[in-house]
């Protein structure tokens, strides 16, 4: 791919120690390069909607490679991510140590797959060093943890359900404090908690709406970095009500509100009424998690603890599917059939979520001397490091002057940029210089035909690139959004 030359990393296929392996696979049926899904008259199956359920089919672009924040499609152009494969990929595409990690496990006798009935030492150590950066982090805190779910829904309502039952000997606790916009899954928990429903009353799984969820304004900060009033009427009442509360749970970046960043002091406030009133605070962090904003948990970014933190997406970097909640131990009790799911933790998402560990914060004391002498020596060098402590702000400084240079470039469309980190919006404005969600939206629908995909968040654009997106990247998505914006300006004109 065009960006591989300025890659520190090459692919895993050009890997010395992997040549034999490549070779022997090449040619045969076994060669993943050749086309995967022909029809026996040599038709492609690419695009048929019919056969999937209505709504869920493939959209018309088919990436076909990729590495990093390229993508390369089916018509032989490239695009630049800025979504990192819909906000899971933190490493971008095909991360080389996560592959090749996998590749290792996969061609040992190793099982491949785990149950609570029998216990696997991966599955302890992957536990073993979350439970202590966790723990390190928290505050003094006492963590467990919970990994048998798939998916950020999964985890979600497992964590509803640790906090409803850790309310039990309290009848009189039965609301649940969720806020404007929210969205946290698409399962019955997940949905039912969730403000964010676009086809809201069209009727969904067994309810439509559950009446203990209290939805409070998005919490806010004025200029002068005063919580606004909105926001304090929210903490007198949950100070006031508390008793009524089992759990408050809250996004630490509500991105679908412009890519919002709720205030520190908010969460700070929020933490000592939950205290004082035995609430359960839920950060539900599978957008933020696992290095997006420089951190495994947002804890570490706010420094404010919660009583359960919901993970997934980043945590195996697009490498698997595994969630995972970590609770506060007088929060940690969850009740079959919950938390046993009978298809979670296959150990290729244990591995990977072992391996993005390995690259974002550095390999293990022991582990750092035996690593292979045939490793490229970029992808050496960050494994000693982590990519979080040099490449996170790097990555980040890159994104800030290419939304810096679209706002110079476009001072009557570019308005405020907004959110943190790698979790980034810009405000798109209307003729009228007001924010408007009619132009971000049409931002996001063409911006794939100039060779760049970025998501719409309300009135902003939504960037929530890899870590290691590149110089080269950078520099062609700026000129994808460039084209973009130019495009949508001249269909306003006219
Ligand atoms: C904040 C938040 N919570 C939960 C979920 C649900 O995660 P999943 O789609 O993996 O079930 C999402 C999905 O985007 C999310 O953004």
């Amino acid at each position: 791919m065009s960006g591989d030359a300025e890659d520190a990393v090459p692919a895993l296929a050009g890997v010395q120690g992997l040549k034999p392996l490549v070779t022997a696979f090449q040619g045969t049926v076994l060669d993943p390069t050749q086309p995967q899904y022909r029809q026996s008259d040599g038709l492609s199956y690419d695009h048929e909607p019919e056969m999937f359920t209505r709504g869920s089919a493939p959209r018309p672009l088919t990436a076909v490679a990729g590495r990093g924040a390229t993508l390369r499609l089916s018509d032989g152009s490239e695009l630049i991510d800025l979504c990192s494969m819909t906000e899971n990929t933190v490493l971008g595409l095909n991360d080389p140590w996560v592959k090749l990690r996998q590749v290792s496990y996969v061609l040992s006798e190793r099982p491949h797959y785990v149950t609570v009935r029998f216990g696997n030492d991966l599955y302890y150590r992957v536990a073993n060093r979350l439970s202590r950066h966790f723990n390190k982090t928290g505050g003094g805190r006492d963590y467990v943890l919970n990994m048998r779910e798939c998916t950020g829904s999964g985890a979600v309502e497992l964590g509803l359900h640790a906090a409803w039952t850790a309310a039990r000997r309290s009848p009189g606790r039965r609301r649940l404090a969720s806020f404007v916009g929210a969205f946290h899954g698409s399962n019955l928990g997940g949905v039912l908690a969730s403000d964010h429903q676009p086809e809201r009353g069209s009727g969904r799984v067994l309810l439509d709406r559950a009446d203990n969820v209290e939805q409070f304004p998005v919490p806010e900060a004025g200029p002068d970095g005063r919580l606004s009033p909105a926001t304090l009427e929210t903490l007198a009442a949950l100070e006031r009500d508390g008793e009524q509360y089992f759990a408050v749970i809250i996004e630490p970046i509500p991105w679908r509100n412009a890519v919002h960043v709720v205030p520190a002091e908010f969460l700070r406030r929020l933490r000592e009424i939950c205290t004082a009133k035995s609430i359960c605070l839920i950060f539900d962090e599978v957008q933020n998690g696992f290095g997006f904003t420089g951190a495994i948990w947002h804890a570490e970014t706010a420094g404010v603890c919660p009583d359960i933190a919901v993970l997934g997406k980043g945590l195996t970097s697009g490498h698997g599917t595994l969630s995972m909640i970590v609770a506060d131990r007088a929060f940690g009790t969850v009740e079959p059939p919950f938390g046993f799911k009978s298809n979670s933790a296959n150990m290729l998402s244990l591995v990977a979520v072992d391996a993005v560990l390995d690259r974002l914060l550095g390999v293990e004391g022991p582990d750092a001397g035996s690593l292979p002498d045939w490793l490229p020596t970029g992808l050496e060098q960050e494994l000693r490091e982590g990519l979080l402590s040099h490449t996170y702000a790097h990555a980040v400084r890159m994104i800030d002057e290419m939304l810096t240079e679209l706002r110079h470039r476009f001072p009557a469309m570019a308005g405020r940029l907004t959110g943190l980190g790698l979790m980034r919006g810009l405000v798109m404005l209307g003729g009228d210089g007001l924010p408007s969600s009619a132009i971000a939206g049409e931002v996001a629908r063409v911006c794939t035909g100039h060779g760049v995909h970025v998501r719409q968040a309300g009135t902003a654009l939504f960037l929530k690139p890899c870590l290691v997106i590149t110089q080269g990247e950078i520099g062609r998505a700026l000129t994808a959004l460039t084209r973009t914006f130019e495009a949508v300006a001249g269909s306003r004109a006219v």
